[in-house]
Order: structure tokens, then C-alpha cells, then sequence
């Protein structure tokens, strides 16, 4: 089923929530990735698109690494989120398969934590390439397969007992995590390494540089003590391939 619709609308529903979530110092998973998310995108010039920007932390990481930046996100409410926090250069509300720029326009698309969030990531990476110039990068984060499938057994549908484990399936996740006075509705898709790999490939991108962040658990963050001995995330740079079409 492609049900294009419901990818930002669930986003346009948990807006609020996000802003809560995402600004409320060292509350979600991103404070404990963060210095290591600098370190790996190191200093740099150029433009950068961030895509699924939401409230704009991420936007707000590539404006302090050099870049000159862009933030587009389908969510309206977040895009103005981001703009009064004035986390990049210019802003759009608009979803990855639409973006409103024109081909080859930046060295740098960032996809942080959104490719979980698109009904159909092939279209999105096609129209990633085509704003990307020739030689420019992609930056995905994603949730680390391993950690979907442990998340998955806490909180999928037939958790706990549900102990099968269908990491080759295309698997709907829907889950409100409530942590230290704040809730979270999440939503979107956990799906193999290999169905990423796949549209990369087919889009044309080769990836060229791959991650596996630990927490880092300073700063109080006991809380993310168990991702320092198992990969939340999964990070990876991409290139596109000379002469694919
Ligand atoms: C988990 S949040 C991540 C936000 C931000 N990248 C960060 O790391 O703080 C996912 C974001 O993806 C956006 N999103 C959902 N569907 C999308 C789509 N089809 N195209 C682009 N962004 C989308 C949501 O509106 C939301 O801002």
C-alpha cells in the first residue's frame, strides 16, 4: 500500500510534541550523539540541504560546521519552529520526493532520522540526487537494524511475547514513548539494511564512509547507558557514481 499522504501527516499531528521533545537539553537520544555527529561531519563550506529538518537542531549543527544551510521539512509548524530558532539560511516546507530547488544545487544533503518517516525512499533518494551536485555528499542516519529489532521486541505489536523476529519484513511501527515528564508519539517504517543499500544503488549513490556511534554518556546520560554497548544509530556518507544516469 502507498499511502504517500500519512508520512508527514503524522508528523503535522506530533509537531508539537517534537519541539518539547527535541529541544529539552539532554532529554532524547541526539544529545548523546552529538559531539561524535560534529566530529564526523568536521568543518566544512558549501551549501547543505537538511531534509526532515524538524525543529532544526541538526540544521543548527551544519551552520556551526561551516555550511550554508537550508532547511526543508513537509511539517509547516516545524519549519517555523526552526526558523524562530534560527537554525539555517534559508527554509522550505516541502516532502523529499518534492524538493524545491533547482538539480545540482548542494555539496551536502543531510537525511537525519527521516528515511524511517518515507512511505517510499527510492523516490525520495532519486530526488535527493537530483538536487545534490555531481560531487557532493549524502549524509543518512538512521536507526541501526539492531536497534529496531530490540525496540521492535519491547514495543511491537504483540510485545513481549512476540519473540520472532522479522528483520526481512518492511515493519510499521507506531509507539508514544513517555520519558522524564515529556511523551513522544513515534511513527513510521523499520526495514532491512538491504532495502536501504538497494535504493541507494539504484538512485546511484555509492556509499562511501559508514558509522556505528556509541553513546556517549557523559553529561548525566545515564539514561543511554544501554546504546553504549549496542549501535542506536547507523550512519553513512554516499557518493554518486560517475556515469549513472
Ligand atoms: C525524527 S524527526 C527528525 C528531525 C530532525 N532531522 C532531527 O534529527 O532532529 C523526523 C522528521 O522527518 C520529517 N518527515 C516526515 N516525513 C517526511 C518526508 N516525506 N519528507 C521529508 N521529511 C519528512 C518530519 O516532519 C520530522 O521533522
Amino acid at each position: 500500500m502507498k499511502d504517500v499522504a500519512s508520512d508527514s501527516e503524522h508528523w503535522a499531528g506530533a509537531a508539537a510534541q517534537w519541539i518539547a521533545w527535541a529541544r529539552a537539553p539532554n532529554h532524547d537520544a541526539f544529545w548523546a550523539y552529538r559531539d561524535a555527529l560534529a566530529d564526523y561531519l568536521g568543518t566544512a563550506t558549501g551549501r547543505a540541504l537538511d531534509v526532515g529538518c524538524g525543529e532544526g537542531r541538526v540544521s543548527r549543527l551544519l551552520k556551526a560546521c561551516g555550511y550554508t544551510v537550508t532547511a526543508v521539512d513537509p511539517v509547516a509548524e516545524l519549519v517555523r519552529a526552526a526558523e524562530q530558532a534560527q537554525s539555517a539560511h534559508d527554509y522550505a516546507i516541502a516532502p523529499a520526493r518534492e524538493l524545491p530547488f533547482e538539480n545540482e544545487s548542494f555539496d551536502l544533503v543531510m537525511a537525519y532520522n527521516v528515511l524511517m518517516d518515507v512511505v517510499d525512499v527510492p523516490e525520495a533518494l532519486r530526488e535527493i540526487k537530483r538536487v545534490l551536485r555531481r560531487d557532493g555528499t549524502l549524509f543518512i542516519s538512521i536507526v541501526h537494524p539492531l536497534a529496531d529489532l530490540e525496540l521492535l521486541a519491547e514495543t511491537g505489536p504483540n510485545a513481549p511475547s512476540d519473540t520472532h523476529a522479522r528483520y526481512f519484513e518492511r515493519r510499521r511501527f507506531e509507539t508514544k514513548v513517555e520519558s522524564r515528564g515529556l511523551t513522544m508519539h513515534f511513527a513510521g517504517w523499520a526495514q532491512p539494511l538491504e532495502a536501504y543499500m538497494s535504493a541507494l544503488e539504484s538512485a546511484g549513490f555509492a556509499i562511501t564512509s559508514l558509522r556505528e556511534p556509541a553513546a556517549d554518556l557523559r553529561e548525566g546520560r545515564d539514561h543511554m547507558s544501554r546504546w553504549s554497548g549496542l549501535p542506536l544509530f547507523l550512519w553513512l556518507q554516499a557518493k554518486l557514481l560517475p556515469f549513472h544516469t
